[in-house]
């Protein structure tokens, strides 16, 4: 199983994805899969990946940051992987980030997210779990439910004139060190 990015613009990314029955959580062929989207996010040098980012009408998320250079100053939360995520509260107080993302390469905007969300999701073994998140890690957990929702990062913007291609933004950061 070798599994694609395909990008903005393939209509599955653009839909609300179907929600996995447990019954397939114990097969293999579904366990292999999961291993293959970890791969395949640790390969993009991404920290989330959302199952329909590889072109599968399902709700299945994996995030994992450690620092990397795509997001070196990053706060590093460990591997997830949540079946059927979904957010269950967002704080009223929201920050501002540069985001990008894998189906949109090139690119990093800034998003406002809720500072922290409380979501609940299923395990891959099918256990039921509610978690509070904040900060960096709240925000790839809204980047990648809003992806199996059919959402996408500039949706979420404010600003669309601090979408920049990955050059500029690139020079901006740059330019930010040499000023220290
Ligand atoms: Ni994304």
């Amino acid at each position: 199983m070798k599994l694609q990015i395909v990008k903005i613009g393939f209509p599955v990314l653009r839909k609300k994805t179907e929600k996995i029955d447990t019954a397939v959580l114990p097969d293999k062929k579904f366990k292999q899969l999961i291993k293959e989207m970890i791969k395949t996010m640790h390969k993009m040098d991404g920290v989330g990946l959302a199952a329909n980012q590889v072109g599968l009408d399902m709700q299945l998320i994996t995030l994992e940051c450690k620092a990397n250079s795509r997001y070196p100053e990053a706060h590093d939360f460990p591997l997830e992987v949540w079946i059927n995520p979904r957010i269950l509260k967002y704080s009223a107080e929201k920050e501002e980030d540069w985001e990008g993302c894998l189906s949109i390469p090139g690119y990093r905007g800034v998003v406002p997210r809720s500072k922290w969300v409380t979501f609940e999701a299923l395990t891959p073994e099918g256990e039921r779990v509610e978690k509070t998140v904040s900060g960096f890690h709240a925000r790839v957990i809204q980047h990648e439910v809003d992806h199996i929702n059919g959402f996408f990062y500039m949706d979420r913007m404010k600003d669309l004139k601090r979408w920049f291609h990955l050059d500029e933004f690139n020079h901006l950061l740059n330019s930010h060190i040499s000023d220290k």
